[in-house]
């Protein structure tokens, strides 16, 4: 499996994805007992969030399949003195229903490294208790946008993004119809939109030159068109101008 993150990485767009993050909690507030779920937790920031938010009544179980991530993710929880949460190292499509049931599962920037979605969406259905929430979180790649006149390139690198960097890249867009057929109602497509307003954070972020080198590489967009949009981008960087438009999509949906 493609793999484009780390521990580092993810500490990173923490800070940035913070407010989003916090937003997102919301509709999962509202459950009152049982079992929510982080799925795919990563160093398990958000599901030590949820755990403070919800009451002790509800267990809060973060889930991912790299052990290191759950390593960092339990050295977290040692610091706190929550006792409704609990990290385990779990293959999504290896978890079933005489295991866990959930009132609630979050899942952010998931989806988008899928490479059997349509599968995880159905094992997602199946843990949930009637009535429960699923809430994803995922980035636009289709709607990458900067603020320069290098349009074809920057069609270049959104394909490269969507059709081979990431593994699911069009999970923002093709998620809802994965939801209907598995039997979700109540869907609901909430935008959220962001600007990054330096190089060095769209770097970090979105590891923006890193990836238009590659599109390089990969044929996306030609040698030429990356050596000379690299430059601008630098030029508009140190003008103050450099501008990129992302939008992240919050999808909301009951069993
Ligand atoms: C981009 S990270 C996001 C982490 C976290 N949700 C956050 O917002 O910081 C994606 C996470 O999903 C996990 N993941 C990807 N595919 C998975 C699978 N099939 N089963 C379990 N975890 C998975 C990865 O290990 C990684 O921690």
């Amino acid at each position: 499996m493609k793999k484009d993150y780390n521990s580092n990485y993810l500490q990173n767009t923490e800070s940035l994805l913070i407010e989003l993050k916090k937003q997102s909690y919301a509709p999962l507030l509202e459950i009152e007992q049982g079992t929510v779920a982080d799925i795919g937790c990563g160093t398990g920031d958000d599901a030590i969030r949820l755990a403070e938010l919800l009451s002790n009544d509800v267990k809060v179980v973060g889930l991912d399949h790299d052990p290191q991530l759950i390593e960092l993710a339990n050295e977290k929880l040692a610091q706190t003195s929550l006792e409704n949460l609990s990290f385990a190292v779990r293959e999504l499509d290896a978890v079933n229903s005489s295991e866990y049931r959930f009132q609630g599962i979050r899942a952010e920037r998931l989806v988008q490294h899928l490479e059997n979605p349509e599968q995880i969406i159905n094992t997602i259905h199946a843990l949930l208790e009637r009535d429960g929430i699923f809430l994803m979180v995922e980035t636009d790649w289709t709607g990458l946008n900067l603020y320069d006149s290098f349009v074809q390139t920057q069609k270049g690198l959104v394909n490269y993004l969507t059709e081979k960097k990431v593994n699911n890249g069009l999970a923002s867009r093709n998620t809802i119809p994965l939801l209907k057929k598995a039997g979700f109602k109540n869907i609901e497509l909430f935008i959220i939109p962001f600007v990054l307003d330096n190089l060095e954070i769209a770097n970090m972020v979105i590891k923006l030159e890193e990836t238009i080198a590659e599109a390089a590489e990969f044929g996306f967009v030609s040698h030429k068109e990356k050596s000379n949009y690299l430059v601008e981008l630098r030029r508009l960087n140190d003008d103050g101008l450099f501008r990129c438009h992302m939008n992240m999509l919050q999808i909301q949906a009951v069993k």
